[in-house]
């Protein structure tokens, strides 16, 4: 396989858009193909599921249900997308991944770490990343940055506690990954931009 998964990964609110945006402008003046895609979702089933995720009158989701419905849309998203993607040797920018899995609804919501390793191993040995951007910021922070207009999905309104897991949990996975790059959030979009293509090497 000759292209690479590069996945972007941070609480709601970090900037991880905005850097998938900013790549693939870059990307496009060097010459270099990519696609830009997400999770939950990316395909035509996976978006689907993504509705029923983030669907804020679906409070009645309990955890397991929501941790079998990401894996879910993962796997059909690796078939569907990303893996043909990289075979036609293309770029695959892609907001969140399984990463976002083991923080949310791991240290997030309390779930075996090990049960969910399992149930997105029809996708974690088809492909992993080639490297991970993890854009850190406190979740204070990051979501003091939204606008006051803005309506909150199923899990962002889940609230400060577990936000503040989720970001614990993000730093724990990349002390024990060297294929996570932490960078720090709060420093301006130029400069992020910068260290994400430095590290890239294109
Ligand atoms: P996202 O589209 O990145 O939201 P935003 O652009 O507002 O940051 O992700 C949607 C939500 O899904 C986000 O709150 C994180 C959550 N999520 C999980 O809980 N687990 C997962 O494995 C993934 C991929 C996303």
């Amino acid at each position: 396989m000759l292209g690479k998964l590069i996945t972007f990964e941070g609480g709601d609110g970090v900037g991880k858009s905005t850097q998938i945006q900013l790549l693939a402008q870059y990307c496009k003046a060097k010459g270099i193909e990519y696609i830009i895609t997400r999770e939950p979702g990316g395909g035509k089933i996976s978006e689907e599921i993504r509705k029923i995720l983030l669907n804020k009158d679906d409070d009645a989701c309990i955890n397991d249900c929501e941790a079998l419905l990401i894996a879910a849309a993962r796997v059909q998203h690796v078939h569907d997308i990303i893996l043909p993607s990289l075979q036609a040797n293309k770029m695959v920018l892609c907001d969140r991944y399984v990463h976002s899995t083991f923080a949310y609804q791991g240290y997030g919501r309390g779930i075996d770490l090990a049960f969910l390793k399992a149930i997105n191993m029809p996708a974690m040995e088809k492909v992993m990343p080639a490297v991970t951007f993890l854009l850190s910021m406190h979740p204070r922070d990051a979501f003091a940055r939204k606008n006051k207009a803005f309506v909150f999905d199923r899990i962002e309104q889940a609230g400060s506690a577990f936000h503040e897991r989720v970001y614990n949990g993000y730093l724990k996975l990349a002390e024990d990954d060297d294929k996570i790059i932490t960078i720090d959030a709060t420093l301006p979009i130029s400069s992020i931009h910068a260290s994400i293509v430095a590290r890239l090497k294109i």
